[in-house]
């Protein structure tokens, strides 16, 4: 079984992704944290985010994998765990940089497929229901205003006791991302016709997960 969750930045999907996978027995592949890989690779290599050539060089020797850790599934780069070195602002602004290039984007594609063929699966990004499995047997595509998302990626900072940017930033910041990662010319993020819309601006985190376990479990049975 393949699942696929799309959705613009901080919306939450890969939270629910999480639950869902734990829920369903899935293995988990978060797209994003691939684009962001590429990113950080690129970086460490001097590339330039806007050098296709470049970077399309660096792709094939890169060894990305997903392995199992406490609490989830990180991405790897050769037996390097790269979740702490990929959650920055500055690879978040890189991952949608490099994610408008073509050659990243059939490399990554081509990966995502064979991660995601290796058994039941549930794949998060921006293209997985319309790109990279359009055949999936269940899709959602998440949604919530600029504004909701921003304040709930403030209130987790507050969390974590950075008060270092205001909502008002983080708002213009997610807005930048949407214009990228909506408007760009290949695989531009986009609710697939037949994805189910779950918009959570109003509702709890385990209602959004709930619903989605139920539509599962109705289609499945
Ligand atoms: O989901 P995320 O915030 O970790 O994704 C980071 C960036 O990667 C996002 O702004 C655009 C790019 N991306 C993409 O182009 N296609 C995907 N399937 C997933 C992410």
């Amino acid at each position: 079984m393949i699942i696929t969750l799309d959705g613009p930045a901080g919306v939450g999907k890969s939270s629910v992704s999480r639950a869902l996978a734990e829920a369903l027995k899935l293995n988990y592949i978060d797209t994003g944290a691939m684009y962001r890989g590429v990113a950080w690779a690129a970086r460490e290599h001097g590339i330039d985010w806007k050098d296709e050539e470049g970077i399309a060089a660096l792709l094939p020797t890169l060894n990305f994998s997903f392995q199992r850790v406490e609490g989830g599934s990180h991405l790897f780069l050769d037996d390097r765990d790269l979740e702490p070195l990929i959650r920055t602002p500055a690879i978040s602004a890189g991952a949608s940089a490099v994610g408008v290039l073509g050659a990243v984007r059939e490399h990554l594609v081509m990966l995502q497929r064979v991660l995601g063929e290796q058994g039941d699966a549930i794949l998060e990004g921006r293209d997985t229901g319309t790109v990279v499995f359009p055949q999936a047997d269940h899709k959602f595509f998440l949604e919530a205003s600029a504004e909701v998302r921003a304040q709930r990626r403030w209130a987790q900072l507050q969390e974590k006791g950075d008060s270092s940017t205001t909502v008002e930033e983080l708002q213009a910041q997610i807005k930048v991302r949407d214009r990228q990662d909506s408007e760009r010319e290949i695989a531009p993020l986009r609710c697939a016709e037949d994805a189910v819309r779950v918009d959570t601006s109003n509702r709890s985190f385990q209602n959004v997960v709930n619903s989605i376990l139920s539509a599962v479990r109705e289609k499945k049975s």
